[in-house]
């Protein structure tokens, strides 16, 4: 059976109607897969998947990743918990690609809704293959081939991620076997083979091959461009709702516009490999 695909944007996002995550069928998962790589992020509503059910439908993409610093769901490590109520989250306010201080970035995530703020959290994606799309000809020249630093550091600051001195000396050590790590600025799609704009203002923080100067201008204009307007969409969260995105050609980022009110989600993070450029792309 063809899935009930609703698209949001021509280069982003689609929601997969009638479909029950807890009990797909092998054909409907493998469109599944074929609707994520087409739409970069795939939504869908009313879904109640236990922490077990979720890792199982990510381990259907790959390996999943434990997360240094996030805390996880008992018993299924491979669930994180994003909870306001017990984590400062304004970091997660900046766009940012997930886990690309690793030298292998996941592949996607799978992300659940628990609890939703009655008004805000919303959380936006971007894509970076329309972003490099749409960069003019003399950037696209001059970005070909660059390579950029990617640091934990930039989106779990100490004082944020540590209230005392044993969360600091975990933390310092995570950022000890986490040291800052080398991208191509542009990435090649390992499915599509399309070029990949890779950069985000969450983890990149310098263009190797420019001066200080030069590398923060340019990486300030690459950072809005990839995230305007018209390369990103909105999602507005319901209880049970199911984000899948592919986390090698999107950025993304959820507001904290709800002040004291709960929100809580559950992520299930897909291993992926070594970001590589290829100039055939
Ligand atoms: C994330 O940044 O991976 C989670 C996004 C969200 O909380 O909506």
């Amino acid at each position: 059976m063809a899935l009930n695909i609703e698209k949001i944007k021509p280069a982003i996002g689609a929601v997969i109607h009638d479909i029950d995550l807890n009990t797909i069928n092998h054909a409907d998962l493998n469109e599944v897969h074929h609707a994520l790589i087409e739409n970069e992020v795939i939504f869908f509503r009313k879904q109640s998947l236990t922490p077990e059910k979720q890792a199982e439908l990510a381990r259907s993409f790959g390996s999943l990743h434990i997360h240094p610093i996030f805390p996880n769901v008992k018993n299924v490590p491979e669930i994180l918990i994003l909870d306001s109520l017990k984590q400062d989250l304004r970091d997660n306010e900046l766009w940012h690609t997930d886990v690309t201080f690793s030298k292998t970035p996941p592949l996607g995530c799978v992300l659940q809704a628990k609890k939703v703020p009655s008004q805000g959290g919303d959380t936006f994606w971007s894509s970076g293959t329309e972003a490099f799309a749409t960069l003019p000809k003399h950037i696209k020249e001059k970005i070909w081939g660059l390579t950029a630093v990617h640091d934990i550091r930039q989106s779990f600051p100490l004082e944020r991620y540590a209230s005392n001195i044993d969360e600091q000396q975990k933390l310092l050590q995570v950022f000890k076997k986490n040291p800052p790590v080398t991208h191509p600025v542009v990435r090649t799609h390992p499915i599509t083979g399309k070029p990949i704009l890779f950069v985000s203002e969450g983890f990149t923080t310098k263009i190797n091959e420019l001066s200080e100067t030069e590398s923060s201008e340019l990486l300030q204009f690459l950072f809005k461009h990839s995230v305007q307007e018209s390369l990103h969409i909105r999602w507005q969260w319901e209880v049970g709702d199911v984000a899948i995105w592919d986390n090698r050609c999107t950025q993304h980022k959820a507001l904290f516009d709800y002040g004291d009110a709960h929100r809580i989600m559950h992520r299930a993070t897909i291993n992926g490999d070594t970001p590589f450029f290829t100039s055939a792309a």
